[in-house]
């Protein structure tokens, strides 16, 4: 069953085309990333999706419900957590939890039932206490996923969920997400980082300047766009340029990048062992050998010709 489908989504403010025919399809109980650098159109197609804001044209379809046209019925379909966190700091997070609540016309007992599971699953029992002007950026974010699932929304659509964490609370926050999952909801999230994409995420949408340029599972994308895998290769300095002609005489293409020689190869892992000893046998043992294998960064950049980095 599908959980979403997109159609043909134009989007304009004004004279710029911020989604340009935009199509994709999520199935029930995936996890599905946007990745793409700023101004690529994620927020623009996730403010859509969840009807905060109208396309110029195209289709939405949520659990096969015309999302344009049964607003109602599909709003309780959605759950949306925006790019900016929207709790009041003054509140706690109990508080801001009740006022979701009321907004949403739960009664007492289904919201305490619900916030107990979820208080659970968040980690945010010792915290909800606080006033949420005092939480950090993390606890904050948390206690704002509560409030974007406390009414049990099939399809959750996560904003760069975990922009600003450190490295160690993304991965806190990628558990939350994989039990999220497991309990049977369905994820769209953006993110401009590729490793995050590429591990958290099923499949992953690469978007660039309002348009979807490639689809896929991360391993398949890698697969197709991401290139060869490089055998970097760094021999002492001043073997360099003897390591360098070794390597072409026994008919290995390579390129020098400072000091190192980079070879792309298929199946580096047969090579690499095979190429050490040739250097050894004629005293040029390399300092150190890296396999460096095709990431969703080498995707966008085969695909866009700049770095998604540095575009960013
Ligand atoms: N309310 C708006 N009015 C006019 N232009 C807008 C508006 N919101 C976004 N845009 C423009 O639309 C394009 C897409 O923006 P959007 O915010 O959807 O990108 P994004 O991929 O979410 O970027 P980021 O990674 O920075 O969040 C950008 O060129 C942006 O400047
Ligand atoms: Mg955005």
């Amino acid at each position: 069953m599908l959980a979403l489908e997109v159609k043909d989504l134009v989007k304009f403010y004004g004279e710029l085309k911020a989604l340009d025919s935009v199509s994709f399809q999520v199935e029930n109980g995936e996890i599905f990333g946007l990745l793409g650098p700023n101004g690529a159109g994620k927020t623009t197609l996730m403010e859509i999706i969840a009807g905060i804001r109208n396309p110029t044209s195209g289709t939405i379809k949520v659990f096969g419900l015309d999302a344009l046209k049964d607003r109602k019925e599909v709003s309780k379909l959605i759950g949306f957590n925006p790019q900016e966190t929207m709790l009041y700091d003054d509140l706690t997070g109990m508080e801001n939890l009740e006022f979701t609540a009321s907004l949403y016309n739960m009664d007492r007992s289904t919201f305490k039932s619900r916030l107990d599971d979820l208080a659970d699953l968040m980690d945010v029992k010792g915290i909800i206490k606080k006033r949420v002007g005092k939480l950090s950026g993390g606890q904050k974010r948390r206690i704002g996923i509560i409030a974007s699932i406390i009414h049990e929304p099939r399809l959750l659509i996560l904003d760069e969920p975990t922009v600003g964490l450190d490295p160690e609370a993304r991965r806190d926050f990628w558990r939350i997400i994989w039990k999220l999952r497991d309990s049977g909801s369905t994820i769209l999230l953006s993110t401009h980082y590729m490793e995050e994409a590429d591990e958290l995420c099923d499949r992953v949408a690469i978007m660039e300047g309002g348009r979807i340029i490639a689809i896929g599972r991360p391993d398949d994308l890698k697969r197709k766009y991401g290139g060869r895998a490089k055998i970097l290769i760094y021999p002492k300095l001043k073997l360099l340029s003897d390591t360098d002609r070794l390597l072409r005489n026994l008919g290995y293409s390579t390129k020098r990048i400072v000091d190192s020689l980079v070879i792309e190869e298929d199946e580096p892992s047969e090579l690499v062992p095979h190429l050490i000893s040739e250097m050894s046998e004629r005293g040029m043992r390399p300092e150190r050998v890296e396999i460096r294998t095709p990431t969703l960064e080498d995707v966008f950049l085969n695909l866009t010709g700049k770095p998604l980095s540095e575009v960013m």
